[in-house]
């Protein structure tokens, strides 16, 4: 087993350094020598794909927060509505679901047998169903209508680091295609896009080569018992993914907020010495994203938190407000998210660890769950 992880202490360090590969990999042959997306695979009608008026994603645990961070990107690029929903509520419920409906279910291990019924159910009703799955030959692809392979490869920690990245990616891509065949985007800006996301692989691999000063932060943690995350836009499914996976890993209390809903309750959280994660958005988007976060890491300090803040590169602004900074390098806003869980995610492994946890296996939590 120790030759399996690598040389890594445990399966899940070893996925956390394959990310950048993930990532990589996961582009691999979408385009053609012209830079459009090609794909090939896709067993659905683009007269289909074109007359899609609806996206609904339906996943469940770190893939539904996948999805959550691609909502954004395909609403921005393709202007097509993308609901997300746990696929055991979306199952559930009577879901408005017709022939224009794409249906996105995402899985790393293509068995969750929550989003297997989801997919069935919403083809009964008629939709197409897209899986972005990463593993070969799993039973929701089969069920699906077209399928997506992430390609991060076999992930074995039972906490997902490198599948978030890849389904992230792969999703991103299925957006870039849409808008391509729709017409929203330009072919000059779809090629752009994807060389940004093939540059990506490179900043991951910075983030995880900085990954020391996250793991004494995070041994010198181990006794906490509750932790939030705060983030806005991609970075609100970043922070949930983040508390995600503090508790899977390190059973601690923990819970992602969006930083605009802190007054409207979670700030009656913050006491002295309380240890909040934020996720800040890059200075250099279009919006007031960066300094309204700038106005909540204020708030929350003022109030004793203590702030470990993730931030860009150059970010000086946050600096006078952070007790922590872990940096991760320029990137576009929407794909920030790819940098930002990084931290977050040695953050909860070496904090288990300095814990005396198993990280791969962490109790009463399986891999794949099979059942409903
Ligand atoms: C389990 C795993 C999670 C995973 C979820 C969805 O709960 O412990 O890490 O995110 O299932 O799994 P899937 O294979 O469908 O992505």
């Amino acid at each position: 087993a120790a030759a399996e992880k690598g040389g890594f202490e445990s399966f899940m360090d070893k996925e956390i350094h394959d990310q950048p590969h993930a990532v990589a990999d996961t582009l691999l042959g979408r385009t053609d020598t012209a830079g459009r997306i090609v794909l090939d695979d896709l067993r659905i009608d683009e007269s289909v794909l074109r007359s899609v008026d609806k996206i609904i994603v339906i996943a469940c645990g770190t893939a539904a927060y996948a999805g959550h961070v691609a909502k954004y990107a395909i609403e921005h690029w393709c202007r097509i509505p993308v609901e997300v929903e746990l696929a055991h509520e979306f199952r559930y419920r009577d879901p408005i679901v017709d022939e224009r409906t794409l249906v996105v279910a995402i899985s790393q291990s293509g068995e969750t047998m929550d989003t297997l019924m989801a997919v069935r159910h919403a083809r009964e009703q008629g939709a197409k169903v897209l899986a972005i799955v990463n593993t070969n030959g799993s039973t929701i692809p089969r069920e699906s209508d077209a399928v997506l392979y992430t390609h991060a490869g076999p992930e074995i920690a039972v906490a997902s680091t490198k599948a978030f990245l890849a389904q992230i990616t792969a999703a991103y891509v299925l957006g870039l295609y849409l808008a391509q065949l729709r017409g929203n985007k330009y072919p000059d800006e779809v090629t752009q896009i994807m060389d940004e996301l093939r540059d990506m692989a490179r900043k991951v691999q910075t983030v995880i080569e900085r990954g020391e000063y996250v793991r004494a932060t995070a041994r010198s943690m181990k006794d906490a018992d509750k932790v939030l995350f705060l983030g806005r836009h991609v970075g609100y499914p970043v922070a949930m993914e983040g508390a995600l996976k503090l508790k899977e890993l390190a059973y601690i209390h923990a819970e992602g907020f969006a930083a605009g809903e802190l007054k409207h309750g979670p700030i009656a959280l913050i006491d002295e010495g309380q240890p909040v994660f934020v996720v800040v958005p890059s200075p250099r988007g279009r919006d007031q994203l960066h300094s309204k976060m700038v106005s909540n890491i204020q708030e929350i300090r003022a109030r004793g938190a203590r702030t470990l803040v993730i931030a860009e590169d150059g970010d000086d602004a946050v600096r006078a407000y952070a007790d922590e900074i872990f940096w991760i390098p320029q990137a576009p806003s929407l794909l920030q998210p790819l940098l930002a869980v990084v931290p977050l995610q040695i953050f909860a492994m070496a904090l288990a660890s300095a814990k005396g946890l198993d990280v791969d296996q962490p109790r009463n939590l399986a891999k794949s769950v099979t059942v409903e």
